[in-house]
Formats: structure tokens, C-alpha cells, sequence
């Protein structure tokens, strides 16, 4: 540890001199008192005496700084603190004085965090219990009243059943939205990169929900006739993903006879921007900001037509962000919200394979 050690001989300097400037000045007074006053002498002492005060105090200072401070330099490195490791000890108390204010504010941010996770966790913990409790009543309702008799009318069970499964399904897919968001945000989902024509999936999206539009009698467009692929590199699968929540929103906060519309535009850089503009119900400017946080709904009552728990957008948010892409979101009330999102584009050159030639 000593090769880390940083000194400092200010303090020395300083001390040194005022020492000597007393000692000086006392003895200067006593001569003259003598009349023994001799400049040569006293030039003479002021050096020796300076020199001997400068090597004391430094020679005490380090030994006191080395001794104390670098056990509270240890006792920091206890608590794991990487930043302190690093800096030398020093035995310039303004310097150390600074670096254990640093160090202070650095723990306090710290705790500050933790403490807003913990709060994050417990909100998380509330809600994702009540997200389960009312599929998992519903369910157990229909049990219960099939188990009390209700089972012997043949219609009345094949209806109850069928309740039950709805409400299993659910349970189901709010299950999977939390496993998926899990794992997106401790990073454990690993991306799977391909080139693909980002049309073609926008319209497999758009076959997929065709009947879920058509019952609200809503129109799944793109803005143009896309006559050549646009192939983009990102992860099929989870692009898919984003594509189908950003459409069924489209389409559960639609209007009837309303109309969803996908545009792919190149941007600067080697991107696209894919847009999925809908004239449905708009959100308010409030809500925005909160939109694409886990569980967020704009109608929190229970009464709500379209059921969602509110995973749909955070996950979207998260898989774009894992791409290192940005998701944009524009809205008014009652007119009509547009989600964007940008991806990489491939160059449009297909690579010659040289390893399929033979020579
Ligand atoms: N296209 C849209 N038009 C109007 N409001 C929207 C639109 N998309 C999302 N919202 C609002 O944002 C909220 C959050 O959307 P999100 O997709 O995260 O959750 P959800 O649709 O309620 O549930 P989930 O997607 O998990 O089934 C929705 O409850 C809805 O109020
Ligand atoms: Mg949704």
C-alpha cells in the first residue's frame, strides 16, 4: 500500500514557517536585548531552524495520516467502495476532506436508489397480485358454483367451463407478459439478429388480427403500395411482438369503422422508422409521460371494455431498447395516437457467398 501513497507538504511548509518566523523573531529580540545582534547568526538559524521544523512536521504528518487516515481508507474498502481503492492515500486533508464528501454523496445517491427500488418492487409486488386476483375469483367462482349442483344442467356447465378456460387463459397470458418483462429487464433475453422484410412481417401482423379489426369493423392499412422489400436487421421474433401489442392497441382503443395505418420511412443513418398511427381514442398529454411504464392504463376502473393489465407497452419499450432503437409516441385526445419506432436498416446489396465458389 505504500507505492499508493500521495503526500502532500503544504501543511509542513506553512507550519514550518510560522515556527520559524516566532523563533525568529524571539531570538532576534533577545539578541538585540544583548546587544549580541549578529544577521549572519540569524540567517543562519532561520534556515537551520526551518529545515529541522519542515523534516519533523512532515515526518509526524505522514505517520499520523499513514497510521489514521489509512484505516479509514481500509474501513471504506470494506464496504466494497471501488472508487476509494483506486485513490491514493493522501496526506493533503483538503484533498481527503473532498474525497470523503465525494464518497459520502456517492453512498447517499446509492441509498437514494435503493429506496426507490424497493418502492418500485413493492408497487410491482401490488399490482401484479391484483393483476392475478380477478381472473383467478372469476375462475373460482365458476368452479364453485359448477361444484355446487350447478354442474348437472349440461348447458350451464359447458358454459361455466368455457368461463373458467377464459379466465385460466388470461391468468395464462398475464403470466407470460411478466416471465417476458422479467427477463427483459434483467437482460437475460437474448436477441436473435436476422435480415428480414420488415413489410412482410407488418403484414403477417396485419393477417393475424384481421378478424380482431374486422369485429370493430376497423381498416388495417399501409400508407403506400411497399413493392420492395425493406429488409432490417433486428430480432424477428420480438420485432413481431412489438408490431402485434402497438396493433391490438390500435385496435382495442380504435374507433369503429376506424383505420390502422403502418408506414416504413427511411431515416438518416442507415434506419427506418416504422409508425402505427390509428384515429381511436387519443390519450390525454397527462398520461404520456407514464405510458410506457409496467402496469400503466389510462382507465384504471374496473369497468374497462378492453382488458389489459398494462405490460403490453413496457414491453415493447423494452425490446426496442434492447435493440438500442427508440420508440416515440405522439397523441391527442380523442383524435387519434401514432407509436413509432426506429431499426437498422441492411444495406440493399446482397453479399456474394465467395464460399460456395469452388476453384
Ligand atoms: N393506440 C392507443 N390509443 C389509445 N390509447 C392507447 C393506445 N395504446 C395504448 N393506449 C393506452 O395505454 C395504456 C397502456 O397500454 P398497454 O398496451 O401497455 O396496456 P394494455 O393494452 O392496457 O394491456 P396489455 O397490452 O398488457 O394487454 C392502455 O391501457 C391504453 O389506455
Ligand atoms: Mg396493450
Amino acid at each position: 500500500m505504500a507505492e499508493n501513497f500521495k503526500k502532500s507538504y503544504r501543511f509542513a511548509y506553512l507550519s514550518s514557517l510560522y515556527i520559524t518566523i516566532v523563533l525568529t523573531l524571539a531570538l532576534g529580540v533577545f539578541l538585540y536585548t544583548q546587544s549580541i545582534l549578529n544577521p549572519i547568526f540569524v540567517i543562519g538559524f532561520v534556515l537551520v531552524c526551518y529545515a529541522i521544523c519542515f523534516f519533523i512536521i512532515q515526518y509526524r504528518v505522514e505517520r499520523f495520516i499513514y497510521r489514521r487516515v489509512r484505516k479509514i481508507y481500509d474501513d471504506i474498502e470494506m464496504l466494497d467502495v471501488e472508487t476509494i481503492e483506486d485513490t491514493p492515500v493522501t496526506t493533503d486533508m483538503r484533498t481527503l476532506i473532498k474525497e470523503v464528501e465525494k464518497f459520502a454523496q456517492q453512498r447517499k445517491t446509492e441509498i437514494e436508489t435503493l429506496k426507490i427500488r424497493e418502492d418500485y418492487r413493492k408497487e410491482f409486488m401490488g399490482n401484479v397480485s391484483h393483476e392475478l386476483k380477478t381472473p383467478l375469483f372469476t375462475v373460482q367462482g365458476y368452479i364453485l358454483t359448477l361444484l355446487d349442483g350447478a354442474m348437472k344442467d349440461p348447458a350451464i356447465l359447458d358454459k361455466y367451463l368455457n368461463r373458467a378456460n377464459k379466465g385460466v387463459e388470461r391468468l395464462i397470458y398475464i403470466v407470460n407478459d411478466l416471465d417476458m418483462i422479467t427477463k427483459l429487464e434483467v437482460g437475460d433475453l437474448n436477441l436473435n439478429y436476422t435480415g428480414f422484410d420488415i413489410v412482410e412481417l407488418v403484414q403477417s401482423v396485419f393477417d393475424l388480427f384481421e378478424m380482431k379489426a374486422s369485429k370493430k369493423n376497423i381498416a388495417l392499412t399501409f400508407d403506400m403500395n411497399y413493392t420492395e422489400p425493406i429488409i432490417v436487421h433486428a430480432d424477428k421474433e420480438r420485432i413481431q411482438q412489438v408490431l402485434s401489442n402497438l396493433i391490438v392497441n390500435s385496435i382495442k382503443y380504435g374507433k369503429e369503422d376506424g383505420t390502422t395505418e403502418v408506414s416504413i420511412e427511411d431515416l438518416i443513418r442507415n434506419k427506418v422508422i416504422i409508425r402505427v398511427t390509428d384515429n381511436g381514442e387519443g390519450i390525454a398529454q397527462a398520461h404520456i409521460p407514464r405510458l410506457f411504464e409496467r402496469f400503466y392504463r389510462v382507465d384504471k376502473s374496473g369497468s374497462r371494455k378492453e382488458g389489459g393489465s398494462g405490460l403490453g407497452l413496457a414491453i415493447v419499450k423494452h425490446i426496442i431498447e434492447a435493440h438500442h432503437e427508440r420508440i416515440y409516441v405522439e397523441s391527442d385526445y380523442r383524435v387519434g395516437s401514432e407509436f413509432s419506432f426506429t431499426l437498422e436498416k441492411v444495406k440493399k446489396f446482397p453479399v456474394v457467398d465467395v464460399s460456395t465458389k469452388t476453384s
